[in-house]
């Protein structure tokens, strides 16, 4: 566990106020534009290891064929970074809504194509018909980022049996989008729209500063839950 100093508490402050507006949807996506460049070095002093456990269980269930992914909310690219260095041979496309943080994913090569684009509600993404074997949504569905309700946008661009990949921060600051995320998965699975494959509860970042501190004075790890649901 990371200890508690001045500079990892202002550090965690500041991937949440640099980044992330929980009033308005549209500056989270400025900030996110604005403080790319930076985005990668905050994080993974924080020990960001979701993009980590996408990548391993993508790379898993791709066993070992050329697939094709879309990484939504892509980011800087750390999805495909990490699946690169497990040997992945498929090819990764990569949305996002921030023209900042993909102008540093564009700089890694590791994606096809890279596309900006705000995932909403009902409105299609800008892929046609074409069908996905793997999608993957790392840190994007949360507050001021993705609604639970564009699970159903990501599912249009989805084959029969292939899998959804996404995290989800479990901590109180949470809370409110949790249980309305819950809602949204019974929902889609009384519908048939897909099965859960696997789910695991994983570290999002070594420190969560917002949740006090435990029995012995130490500091939470910030968790996240992991779900793979397969398409029906
Ligand atoms: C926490 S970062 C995760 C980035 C990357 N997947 C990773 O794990 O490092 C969240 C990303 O979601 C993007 N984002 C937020 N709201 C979005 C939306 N509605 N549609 C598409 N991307 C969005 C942001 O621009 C940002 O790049």
């Amino acid at each position: 566990m990371l200890q508690q100093t001045k500079d990892n508490v202002q550090l965690f402050k500041n991937v949440y106020t640099d980044f992330v507006d929980l009033s308005s949807a549209a500056n989270t996506i400025k900030n996110y534009t604005s403080n790319a460049t930076s985005y990668d070095t905050m994080v993974t002093e924080l020990g960001y290891e979701a993009p980590r456990d996408v990548a391993f269980l993508t790379f898993e269930l791709s066993k070992g064929k050329p697939v094709e992914i879309l990484d939504v909310a892509c980011g800087t690219g750390l999805v495909a970074e990490r699946l690169q260095t497990l040997g992945f041979i498929g090819e990764i496309d990569g949305l996002d809504a921030s023209s900042g943080m993909l102008k540093e994913a564009k700089a890694k090569t590791l994606y096809r194509n890279l596309i900006e684009q705000t995932v909403e509600p009902e409105v299609n993404l800008p892929f046609g018909d074409k069908l996905y074997d793997i999608i993957t949504c790392c840190g994007g569905l949360s507050q001021s980022h993705m609604s639970p309700d564009t699970l159903d946008v990501l599912l249009k661009n989805l084959k029969a049996d292939g899998f959804l990949i996404f995290t989800v921060k479990n901590n109180k600051a949470n809370a409110q989008y949790l249980l309305e995320l819950d809602k949204k998965l019974s929902s889609l699975e009384t519908l048939g729209k897909f099965k859960l494959e696997r789910f695991v509860e994983t570290q999002y970042l070594e420190v969560d500063y917002g949740e006090g501190t435990d029995e012995f004075g130490n500091v939470p790890k910030m968790m996240a839950k992991m779900y793979c649901y397969k398409k029906c």
